[in-house]
């Protein structure tokens, strides 16, 4: 698919809070994701300098496009914020159905205000060359899908491309992505449709422009080439990209979270989750996968 100048060839790692830092992006990057979100990133946080906002906006110099996921619900805001940030592309986070940023009507409240996401989205264009992505949610409440409404709306105000996740906002996790009716949007979508939502093939089969995978990629960010992969070696990859960008405190801290993910369904899972849980620096848990890994042999 193509995203303004950009051709996107291959799977896209879905932005996931907590997990899509630089480090992880540049795993997958080496995995063959054809594209990385950043963690989603406050508007208001870059507007006012935060200096937590600029560790979240760090990008690779892997990052061939890279792409920065903004939130808030201001036009100028996100006018002001486009300015502060350096990436290629801009996502725009219309989804996340976590109340503490419902409330303050972004994420998946501009579901509700379409009239308002085309103007976030226009006045980016304003801003900005660089091409403007939305990524959405089937609808805010259960069983009654408005994505239609949205993505003619940010389609109208000049988006490249929108990805739908075939869940509602009521719906946060539960249940099973919607396939079919993002098929059914995508078939009349006036711009490229991006599936995601418990995808697991990065092949993108009509009316989809691409797939977006997330959580599939926290077990094994290998599902972007389908290359066999050791979770021992993605693991100490992980841990290597982890201490090149970050302090030890931050690699222990993911390596721990992310280890829950490679070592599930793996022998020796367990003690290798225990003995990252015990360890507090990054060469404790090297020790570590290189004994278990021997272990197993
Ligand atoms: C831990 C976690 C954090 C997430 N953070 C974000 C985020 O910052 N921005 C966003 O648009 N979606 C976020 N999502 C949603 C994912 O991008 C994706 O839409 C969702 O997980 C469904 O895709 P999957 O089944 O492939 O994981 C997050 C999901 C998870 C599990």
């Amino acid at each position: 698919m193509r995203i303004g100048k950009y051709e996107i060839n291959g799977g896209i790692l879905a932005p996931m809070a907590g997990y899509t830092d630089i480090a992880f992006r540049e795993l997958c990057i080496e995995h063959g994701a054809a594209l990385t979100v950043t963690e989603m990133v406050s508007v208001r946080g870059i507007v006012h300098g935060n200096a937590a906002t600029n560790v979240l906006m760090r990008l690779g110099e892997k990052e061939r496009p890279s792409c920065v996921q903004l939130f808030g619900n201001d036009p100028d805001d996100f006018a002001r914020a486009a300015e502060k940030t350096e990436c290629d592309i801009i996502d725009i986070n219309m989804g996340c159905p976590m109340p503490k940023i419902v409330k303050n009507g972004d994420g998946a409240a501009l579901m509700n205000d379409p009239e308002n996401a085309g103007n976030i989205v226009r006045a980016l264009k304003k801003a900005t060359d660089r091409p403007i992505t939305v990524k959405t949610r089937l609808g805010y409440r259960m069983d009654e899908v408005t994505a239609a409404e949205l993505i003619e709306s940010v389609a109208n105000a000049g988006a490249a491309a929108v990805a739908v996740h075939g869940r509602f906002a009521e719906q946060r996790y539960a249940g099973s992505s919607d396939i079919e009716c993002i098929r059914k949007l995508a078939e009349r979508a006036p711009l490229p449709i991006i599936v995601n939502g418990d995808m697991t093939d990065i092949n993108a089969a009509q009316p989809f422009a691409a797939v977006m995978i997330g959580r599939a990629a926290l077990k094994d960010p290998s599902v972007f080439d389908g290359k066999p992969s050791n979770p021992f070696a993605v693991a100490r990859r992980h841990v290597e990209l982890l201490k090149k960008y970050f302090d030890e405190r931050y690699v222990v801290f993911q390596a721990r979270k992310f280890f829950v993910h490679y070592f599930s369904g793996v022998r020796c899972g367990k003690q290798i989750r225990a003995a990252v849980n015990d360890a507090q620096s990054s060469s404790e848990i090297l020790k570590a996968l290189d004994f278990y890994e021997r272990s197993r042999l």
